[in-house]
């Protein structure tokens, strides 16, 4: 493929914002209420997986890493992921148990930030999810040690296709360290694109218990 031309593609990408604005006199008493609004929009407006975003962390050497979860579910107490305790960002949130989770609505020329502390779902939470999860998903899931190094892809289809004989007809076990991880928000940013960049950026800040602080950032 010749990358030469991309000097002149990307400047040819650029467009105005033009989607929306923020008003604080139109937002939520709490960020909850706020997010539930613009994921309702969301999914109204067709975006492709409204419910993945990015998630940050940083662990041992205040080394940052970050990559895309999908959050399956939300309420007062937090955003709900499900990951591997042994990857790198489950090694990461034992180590330092804060991260930030970045959702990304292109179409609406949106984001909402979240950061906070996380912490392990309820045990009980975990296994009702994973045993609702598709038997392959729950496999899949059994034979990965999630971020190890594998010698080749065959090695892990293998792994599974034992698997899938040895457990047949019966209930696949939630890997121990499959875990659940609700981020509670401390700080919840929602930003709006505006023509000529002039982005509305309304942010919620945590005061005491259900007490928020609303805020307008310069864009
Ligand atoms: C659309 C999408 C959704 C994903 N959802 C999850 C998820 O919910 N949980 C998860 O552990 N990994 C998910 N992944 C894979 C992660 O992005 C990542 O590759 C994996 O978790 C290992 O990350 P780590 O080595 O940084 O810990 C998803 C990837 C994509 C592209």
């Amino acid at each position: 493929m010749d990358f030469s031309n991309l000097d002149k593609l990307v400047p040819q990408l650029r467009r105005e914002y033009r989607s929306g604005k923020l008003d604080e006199k139109d937002m939520a008493a709490d960020p909850f209420a706020q997010f539930g609004q613009w994921f309702l929009e969301t999914v109204k407006e067709g975006c492709d997986l409204p419910n993945g975003a990015f998630l940050a962390t940083s662990g041992a050497g205040a080394r940052p890493s970050g990559r895309v979860v999908l959050v399956k579910g939300f309420d007062k107490a937090g955003f709900v992921f499900f990951t591997d305790q042994r990857s790198l960002k489950g090694r990461d949130l034992t180590f330092n148990p804060k991260a930030a989770l970045v959702f990304f609505w292109p179409k609406l020329d949106r984001q909402v930030i979240v950061r906070g502390a996380v912490k392990l779902l309820e045990e009980k939470k975990t296994k009702n999810y994973f045993a609702g999860r598709p038997r392959e998903a729950q496999l899949a899931a059994a034979v990965s040690v999630q971020s190890s190094v594998v010698r080749g892809r065959k090695m892990i289809e293998d792994q599974y296709q034992k698997l899938v004989k040895k457990l047949a007809g019966k209930p696949v076990p939630k890997p121990a360290e499959w875990s659940g991880y609700k981020l509670a928000p401390q700080w919840v940013e929602f930003f709006q694109g505006r023509p000529n960049r002039l982005n509305d950026r309304l942010c919620y800040s945590r005061r005491r218990k259900g007490l928020w602080t609303l805020q307008r950032l310069a864009p």
